[in-house]
């Protein structure tokens, strides 16, 4: 895992027309050559960490690269011999965004190994970005450093505009994809600066992203003390401080203040609540109290008759809890944990998606789905979890031999055939904006989210496959959650 590295780098797959059996490819950028290296087994030329940014201290805005240079370049740590790159192709190009609570994950985790979906399709390049920790609170305001991971993002964006043409890809045909922090990052980018694109992107693909921090209605205060501990834990009392601690004492001190205490300022899976929920949960009032201890930051109830509503649209029955087709059984960690997935995944990740997924309908082509597939070796009560799809998006075939939670794909009949589905309908929607150009024999068509019913895809392999639904589960639960949500929106 990497966190708030210094430098800013990227990293590139592109196609196997360009290879033609060189062992150095390069590629000539706007401020110079860089060369990289062939992957033969896949035929395709990869060019990893080429910096998009100038180098910079932690927590000082990354500038854009000013420079020109005439020696040939290695895009670090991988340089193997001379090329052949051909500009001008205007392939698609999709830009993966990777997640980690914004704290944590890192472009060169081979769970984000985009050679297979290169090779599957008439291929995009895939691009991986590394999101970064951003300060939050009033000091860190007044300083102008909020949204620093964001705004780093979106330098990439910009570097890619300028020269991946130079590496085969059409900039007008981008599409940023990300999941978790990175799905959230994606809705970020959709919202940022009154909605403007900037010509960046021209599509997005959000995997489990959630906008939760925009609904706390105290939200200055929840961000000074989010600010507040990281001193008290660094003992610092500046920005300068938090600068000169080394890597691994700051990066040591941020885990301990706590998991989305980087969230910035401002799609779902069937069982996401198993990662999100609080567990423990017996008797209702335990639930009720959690539900009041992560109000304002996960989301806004404004009266104790809100929270006795939430008890009646989430009944204590296991059989309507999650993970979901579980029946009467219960989780070993609490008689009520079921119960609790359900809301707290509805309130942090399912409900979300639902209210983006009924707004963006309005104005532009829509694709909503349900991940309903434990992965191999995943246990009854995480189910088809919170990051459970990405082995599948990317079609990982490098082996499970590591933990199941290192995921790549499991060796089933049904990992395969549900990878190949999934990747081939991301791919599609890269190139041609729906995902129903896949190639794949027997695919279901994937209806557009929208005016004339609100339907989605539900991704599983198992019984009859993926197939369409209505988008309606624990409809009144999700409606009030989104309406509060809502209502305290509008009064920010
Ligand atoms: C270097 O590259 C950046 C990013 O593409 C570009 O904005 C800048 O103009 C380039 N600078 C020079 C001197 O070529
Ligand atoms: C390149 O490899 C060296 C040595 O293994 C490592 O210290 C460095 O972090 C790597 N750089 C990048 C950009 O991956
Ligand atoms: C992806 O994994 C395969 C199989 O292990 C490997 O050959 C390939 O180089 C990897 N691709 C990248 C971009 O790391
Ligand atoms: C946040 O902290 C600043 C200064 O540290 C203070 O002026 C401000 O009142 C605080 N805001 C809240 C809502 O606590
Ligand atoms: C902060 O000070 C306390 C008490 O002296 C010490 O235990 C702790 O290790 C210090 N933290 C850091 C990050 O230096
Ligand atoms: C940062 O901390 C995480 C655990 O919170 C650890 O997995 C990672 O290796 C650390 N990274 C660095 C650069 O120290
Ligand atoms: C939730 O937090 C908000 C903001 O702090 C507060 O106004 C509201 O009363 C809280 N709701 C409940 C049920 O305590
Ligand atoms: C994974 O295992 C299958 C079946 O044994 C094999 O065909 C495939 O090449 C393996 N994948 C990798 C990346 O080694």
């Amino acid at each position: 895992m990497q966190l708030l590295q210094i430098f800013s780098y990227i990293s590139l797959l592109a196609l196997p027309v360009f290879a033609q059996s060189s062992t150095q490819p390069t590629v000539k950028t706007l401020n110079g050559t860089y060369v990289g290296t062939f992957l033969p087994t896949f035929n395709q030329d990869f060019f990893g960490g080429i910096p998009y940014a100038q180098p910079s201290r932690r927590f000082v805005p990354a500038q854009s690269l000013n420079e020109r240079f005439s020696e040939v370049r290695q895009a670090l740590n991988y340089s193997v011999g001379p090329t052949g790159v051909k500009p001008g192709q205007g392939l698609p190009v999709l830009v993966w965004i990777h997640g980690g609570a914004y704290v944590m994950g890192s472009s060169d985790n081979i769970r984000y190994n985009g050679s297979f979906n290169v090779q599957r399709s008439s291929p995009p390049s895939i691009i991986v970005l590394q999101p970064m920790a951003s300060l939050s609170g009033t000091n860190p305001e007044k300083a102008g450093l909020l949204n620093l991971g964001l705004k780093d993002q979106r330098l990439a964006l910009h570097w890619i505009n300028e020269n991946i043409a130079a590496f085969g890809g059409d900039p007008s045909k981008v599409t940023i994809q990300g999941e978790s922090a990175g799905g959230s990052s994606v809705f970020q980018h959709m919202l940022a600066f009154g909605g403007r694109n900037d010509h960046l992107f021209r599509s997005v693909i959000s995997e489990s992203g959630y906008w939760a921090p925009l609904m706390a209605s105290n939200r200055a205060a929840t961000y000074n003390a989010t600010w507040n501990r990281l001193l008290s834990i660094t003992n610092c009392s500046n920005i300068a401080c938090l600068q000169a601690l080394p890597l691994s004492t700051f990066n040591a001190s941020v885990a301990r203040v706590g998991s989305g205490a980087f969230n910035p300022v401002v799609d779902a899976n069937s069982d996401e609540g198993t990662m999100f929920m609080t567990r423990g949960i017996n008797f209702d009032s335990d639930l009720v109290n959690v539900i009041l201890a992560r109000n304002s930051t996960d989301y806004a109830f404004t009266s104790a008759a809100d929270v006795q509503q939430i008890l009646q649209l989430y009944p204590d029955d296991p059989a309507q809890g999650v993970p979901i087709g579980t029946g009467d059984g219960i989780l070993s960690t609490g008689f009520q944990d079921k119960r609790s997935a359900a809301f707290f995944g509805d309130a942090v990740m399912v409900g979300p998606r639902r209210a983006f997924a009924q707004a963006n309908a309005k104005g532009a082509a829509t694709f909503s789905y349900r991940f309903n597939q434990p992965p191999y070796h995943f246990p009854m009560d995480t189910g088809a979890t919170h990051f459970a799809e990405v082995a599948y998006v990317f079609n990982d075939r490098n082996n499970n031999t590591a933990l199941p939670s290192n995921q790549p794909l499991g060796p089933r009949v049904i990992d395969a055939e549900l990878a190949l589905l999934m990747s081939s309908m991301w791919i599609s929607f890269t190139h041609d904006q729906t995902p129903n150009n896949n190639l794949v024999a027997g695919a279901p068509v994937w209806p557009s989210y929208g005016p004339s019913g609100e339907q989605h895809i539900v991704f599983q392999g198992f019984g009859s496959g993926s197939f369409v639904e209505n988008d309606n589960f624990r409809e009144a639960g999700i409606a009030f959650i989104n309406q509060k949500t809502a209502e305290v929106a509008k009064a920010l």
